[in-house]
């Protein structure tokens, strides 16, 4: 798995131009893209400025030798390299597994071209199909939040922490519900919909917004379009 993952990274790096300004996504998927990015940038003499979407991303950028820039600091993003948790036939997305769903949204949306990471276990027949959608949410609003999302037929819990006692706290200082839905036929009525909750920050339904969709298969990588 680890190899597919590296193998799409690299495939990525094929979008990526001197000069340009690069949304760095976050994931296991996009480590290994940013890990390969900054190679290039330390023994290629690559100029790049990388938007770090986490903690997780800055720090591998850091480490890595990307120069980083905050989101204020820039005019535009040229493109965006993101993971993703599900890809539908339309390419829309379900992001979030890594609690990094609402500044992936924001520099993701903002790129110029978004290119999406994945591998064949991610592409589903509909939104919904295997996981649930994160929805960062305010934390004082957390169980009215909950009561509201019934209304769509879906289950939603909170999302608990593995080497924390509690909730998860995402890096903006909020909670995380993972809404577990039978399926989502309209994800872009979804996404309004879920982002129209008071409380509710971002949900992790991203769609139409992705421009290629990189897929990595044991034959090679497949690259989808919109
Ligand atoms: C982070 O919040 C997520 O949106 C990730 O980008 C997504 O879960 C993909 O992660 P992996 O590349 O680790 O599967």
């Amino acid at each position: 798995m680890e190899e597919l993952k590296k193998m799409v990274a690299r495939e990525a790096l094929k979008f990526v131009e001197d000069g340009m300004v690069v949304g760095l996504g976050t994931g296991s998927t996009t480590a290994h893209f940013i890990h390969l990015l900054g190679k290039l940038v330390m023994e290629e003499e690559l100029e790049v400025y990388g938007v770090p979407t986490s903690h997780q991303a800055k720090f591998l950028a850091i480490e890595s030798g990307i120069p980083i820039v905050s989101l204020d600091e820039v005019d535009a993003i040229d493109i965006a390299v993101d993971g993703t948790d599900e890809v539908d036939p339309q390419l829309n997305l379900i992001k979030g597994r890594g609690a990094a769903l609402t500044m992936e949204k924001i520099i993701d949306y903002r790129a110029g071209t978004f290119i999406v990471l994945a591998d064949e276990s991610k592409l589903v027949d509909y939104l919904g199909q295997k996981m649930p959608v994160p929805i960062e949410v305010i934390p004082a609003a957390w169980r009215a939040i909950a009561e509201e999302i019934e209304v769509f037929n879906a289950s939603a819990e909170l999302r608990l922490g593995s080497k924390k006692d509690g909730p998860v706290i995402t890096d903006n200082g909020n909670f995380i519900l993972d809404a577990k839905f039978e399926r989502i036929e309209d994800p872009l009525d979804m996404e309004i919909e879920l982002n129209n909750i008071p409380g509710v920050v971002e949900n992790g339904i991203f769609s139409d917004i992705a421009d290629i969709v990189l897929v990595a298969t044991k034959e090679g990588v497949k690259k989808l379009e919109r």
